[in-house]
């Protein structure tokens, strides 16, 4: 008996063995299922690599992710991403941007009306649902981001040279049935079938390997973007997520520095040249140098704004240095108030700064040495940072694609729970 368990046991060893060093000498799998983050103001795509487990994010135009944005020629063509930014000023009624914020939503006619009221392409309503009017076609949020996704399959099929028809894609936490439901069928719509749909900050926590913990751990998920700030309390436990809570601001993102900067400047224009009434022009130039000026303050000390302004003078340049220093001066009261959504889940579920174990920062608001610092100090502990935080998301739905697909050497599961519903409160 025990001679023919060992035979057994030997045989069981010798195929293990076989299967390990196959492993290790065939040529790696092809992925056969990618990850995309549709995300409200830039989509990418990811795909994991077996053996090396890389996540590669396919880009186009020298870019990781692209615009959101989809504009329809009069002849009925598509125009997406970088190509539909590009003619957007020209063309401001019918590039369409922001879908996502509309897809799967019921709407009543005066909440329609509000929020239309923000863009400057037609929304009307049809079923309490939205669609966009573009070049005499009516299209559904589900159309426009089918558009996107289908341009990023095919980017990433160039890429790849064979085709990509499965994925696994990214909502935000509060996404309620229908609004996955409807994203489903955007997916659809571009000829992709959907696997698995995981939660953003799920995602963004599996880009740094916290489902492969062994132990339970508690984890905050900072995501600051252009416009809004969203935080969510996950718990982990072998590879099983479950959200505990999430708290957000509409009202806090980029955007908002990059205004104290225009007002900033502005305060500085008028003091220098008497009150001078800027063109849109120059406005518009101003508002792209600040970005700039943002950006290089996140690995630099100061950055120089130089700006023409030929609404003044054909050759007046404005120029102007702006430190870090005076930079997080003027944003500190902005950047406490990333706080205030951490204090919220953690009050939602009677814990401490303490009691979480790891903290990750999303969206490119969480760039900014200051806004680490300030979340750093509160939790007495370093984020995670070292994954690009506009693609932590596209990295952590590539990895589950992975998983999905039987992609090694990933094999810890992961899985979110549903097992109640939980409500987003907001900073008022
Ligand atoms: C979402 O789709 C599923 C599967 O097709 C369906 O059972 C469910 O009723 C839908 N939910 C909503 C809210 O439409
Ligand atoms: C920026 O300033 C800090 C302290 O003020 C200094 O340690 C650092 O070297 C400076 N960095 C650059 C790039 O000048
Ligand atoms: C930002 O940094 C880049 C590269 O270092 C530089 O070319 C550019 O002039 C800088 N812009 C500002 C406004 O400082």
């Amino acid at each position: 008996m025990s001679a023919t368990i060992s035979v057994l046991g030997a045989s069981i060893l010798a195929l293990l063995l076989a299967g390990y060093l196959g492993q290790q000498y065939l040529p790696p799998p092809k992925p056969r299922i990618v990850g995309i983050d549709l995300g409200t103001t830039y989509s990418c795509i990811g795909v994991y690599h077996a053996v090396t487990g890389e996540v590669q994010v396919i880009g186009a135009d020298q870019h990781d992710t692209i615009p959101s944005m989809v504009a329809i020629t009069p002849e009925g063509t598509d125009i997406v991403g970088y190509d539909a930014l590009c003619q957007a000023e020209q063309n401001v009624v019918n590039t369409i941007y922001d879908a996502k914020r509309f897809i799967g939503k019921k709407f009543s006619p005066e909440g329609l009306k509000t929020e239309a009221a923000r863009y400057p392409f037609k929304v009307i309503l049809e079923n309490e649902m939205a669609k966009f009017e573009v070049n005499s076609q009516a299209l559904t949020p589900e159309d426009i981001g089918s558009r996107i996704l289908l341009y990023l399959k095919k980017t990433a099929e160039q890429h790849l040279g064979f085709r990509v028809d499965k994925v696994v894609m990214s909502v935000p936490a509060d996404f309620d049935e229908l609004q996955r439901n409807y994203t489903r069928a955007a997916a659809r719509l571009a000829g992709l079938e959907v696997m698995r749909i995981i939660n953003e900050p799920t995602a963004a926590a599996m880009a740094y390997g916290l489902h492969n913990q062994k132990d339970a751990s508690e984890i905050i998920v900072v995501d600051m973007g252009g416009g809004t700030l969203d935080v969510s309390l996950l718990s982990v436990y072998g590879g099983m997520f479950q959200t505990l809570a999430m708290a957000g601001n509409n009202h806090l993102g980029g955007q908002d520095i990059n205004y104290r900067l225009m007002q900033y400047f502005s305060d500085m224009i008028a003091r220098r040249y008497g009150q001078p009434e800027l063109s849109a022009r120059d406005l518009q130039r101003l508002r792209l140098a600040v970005e700039d000026v943002k950006l290089n303050l996140t690995s630099h000390n100061s950055s120089m704004l130089q700006l023409p302004l030929p609404s003044i003078g054909d050759d007046v340049i404005f120029t102007e240095k702006l430190t870090r220093k005076k930079f997080e001066v003027l944003n500190e009261d902005l950047f406490q108030k990333v706080l205030q959504p951490i204090r919220l889940v953690l009050d939602e579920v009677e814990m401490t700064p303490a009691d979480i174990d790891e903290v990750v920062l999303v969206g490119g608001s969480t760039r900014i040495p200051r806004v680490r610092q300030v979340v750093a100090d509160f939790f007495s502990k370093a984020p995670n940072v070292e994954v690009d935080p506009e693609l932590a998301v596209v990295y952590g739905v590539a990895i589950q694609a992975g998983i999905i697909g039987g992609m090694w050497p990933l094999q810890v599961s992961a899985i979110e729970i549903h097992n109640r519903k939980i409500r987003k409160i907001q900073v008022k």
